[in-house]
């Protein structure tokens, strides 16, 4: 946790699955799969702004805590996990997604 920077996505890999990890402004961490479903694009390497994680390459923005795009091009949603803090360590189980209606 003390690595990441507020508003900084941080790509991490847990047991090869891509994630990318963000720390908002209230303190709160999401967790969303990290290639955009529109291309081969790591979405950790684009820009947090409000709630949303944007594409670098074609701009779409995708929900951190529906993990839907809310923009286009992309129209498939990208997969929410649950976080888990324990004594600050972060715990991401990449078979557990969020259940989003
Ligand atoms: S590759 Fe992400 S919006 Fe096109």
């Amino acid at each position: 946790m003390t690595d990441l920077t507020v508003n900084q996505a941080k790509r991490v890999l847990v047991d090869g699955v891509p994630i990318a990890l963000v720390l908002d402004g209230q303190g709160d961490v999401h967790a969303i799969g990290d290639t955009c479903t529109h291309g081969d694009i790591s979405l950790s390497e684009g820009f947090v702004e409000d709630d949303t994680l944007e594409c670098w390459a074609h701009g779409s923005q995708f929900s951190l805590r529906t993990g839907k795009p809310l923009t286009l091009p992309a129209y498939e949603p990208v997969p929410v996990y649950v976080v888990q803090i324990t004594d600050g360590d972060i715990f991401i189980d990449p078979t557990v997604t969020k259940e989003i209606s």
